[in-house]
């Protein structure tokens, strides 16, 4: 790096820059604060500039020690983050403590609060002002859980005599699986006593039930396999019959439209694939998150970034199916409805899947269509019916009543 040259720019994961948070506030103690950082830059870490994912430059790092790929050193601070939803509700444990007596009963909320938590709220806390401690990590990612825990802890706190609702930056699966850091949170703010709430009634704690695939409803329906395997005729079918019979809005990311729109300018290099195919991960977990339903289908060769695109959906509460429609290269040649494989074998184009390029073919696929032995009829019925099962479309017995 050349003196005149900007600091490198570093955006960490979601889950350090709320412990970055923490000891911003003064939340916990700032001694020897460790940050892992990726191997690609470690080697930067001469005036490393952490951002926020809006690339606001928050921190300036340079780390007294390096481990591994754990960096430790104290950050110097350049700015606030961009705000959260409820930013005014993020108090220092200073800020709570200068409002607040040790008559306080501060309780943790670290799961959507019930209506027998709130009545053991009441019946514990009479006579004393209540803190709702919300436990609402990860405070940068906009699909944070935390935001849905503190709408319900103000609506509680309206309910209550005396209670004030503080979000804390602090994810609760990092806060269980670290009882030290939530220990060290929690007493950084608490007042006076401290309650907890107990394990959720239900057999799922408040924040699996939220995490579960398919939480939003949407869907992430995605078609793999070779060119001309019959992926994009599929797709098509399904996405009429479901406007037909369900009426639910569908958005299709079809391989060859993608790639003259969002995609535009990719080549067929591995990289660029890659990027191709989350691009269409990011748009389609998107809509998923919106509760809609996307139907993806790209050639996505790469077992990697099929999973990248599942992991995406999962966090976003979306449900994710994966097809393979694994038609055999020899029928898709046969076929060669664009004269690509002619031209591949003629070697007038390189890179093509299937002929000079690889194709990992999936082996978590829930369905597995080979259109060299099934209608197109035939495939579809299978997703639609996969589709049924997985409670993603009404079945036919609850279409009877509606017409
Ligand atoms: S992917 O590998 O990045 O998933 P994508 O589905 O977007 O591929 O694009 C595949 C389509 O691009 C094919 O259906 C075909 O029409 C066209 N194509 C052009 N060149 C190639 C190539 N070298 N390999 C595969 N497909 C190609």
């Amino acid at each position: 790096m050349t003196g005149s040259a900007r600091p490198h720019q570093y955006c960490p994961p979601f889950d350090q820059l709320d412990a970055l948070e923490r000891l911003r506030i003064r939340a916990v103690d700032p001694a020897g604060f460790t940050l892992a950082l990726p191997a690609q830059v470690i080697t930067q870490t001469r005036g490393l500039e952490i951002t926020d994912p809006e690339g606001v430059p928050i921190a300036h790092f340079t780390p007294d020690r390096v481990d591994g790929t754990s960096a430790t050193g104290t950050p110097e601070w350049l700015g606030n983050p961009s705000p959260r939803p409820y930013e005014r509700l993020y108090l220092s444990p200073a800020q709570v403590r200068a409002t607040t007596t040790d008559k306080t009963l501060t309780v943790v909320v670290d799961r959507r609060l019930t209506r027998k938590d709130v009545a053991e709220i009441r019946s514990g806390s009479t006579g004393r002002p209540v803190l709702l401690l919300v436990l609402s990590g990860p405070t940068m990612s906009p699909y944070s859980r935390g935001i849905d825990l503190i709408r319900r802890s103000l609506e509680v706190a309206r309910g209550l005599d005396s209670a004030k609702v503080v979000a804390v930056p602090l994810d609760p699966r990092i806060a269980h699986a670290d009882p030290a850091l939530q220990d060290e949170v929690v007493s950084a703010y608490a007042p006076g006593p401290v309650a907890w709430l107990g394990p959720h009634p239900t057999s799922l704690s408040g924040t699996e039930t939220m995490n579960r695939a398919g939480a939003s409803g949407g869907l992430v329906l995605f078609f793999t396999g070779l060119s001309g395997s019959g992926k994009s005729t599929i797709a098509r079918s399904v996405r009429e019959a479901v406007l037909e019979e369900d009426g639910r809005p569908v958005s299709i990311l079809d391989g060859d439209v993608v790639r003259r729109h969002l995609s535009a300018g990719l080549t067929f290099s591995p990289e660029d694939r890659e990027t191709n195919i989350r691009r269409i991960g990011w748009v389609a977990a998107e809509i998923a998150y919106h509760g809609g339903l996307a139907i993806c289908s790209p050639i996505a060769p790469y077992d990697s970034t099929r999973n990248a695109v599942r992991a995406m959906t999962a966090d976003r509460g979306g449900d994710f199916v994966l097809v393979h429609v694994s038609t055999p290269v020899a029928e898709c040649a046969r076929r060669d409805r664009k004269g690509l494989y002619a031209k591949a074998q003629a070697g007038e184009i390189q890179d093509f899947t299937g002929v000079s390029a690889p194709y990992e073919a999936p082996t978590d696929a829930d369905l597995d269509l080979d259109t060299s032995s099934m209608s197109v009829e035939e495939a579809r019925d299978a997703v639609l019916e996969h589709l049924r099962e997985r409670g993603h479309l009404r079945s036919a017995g609850e279409l009877e009543w509606m017409i």
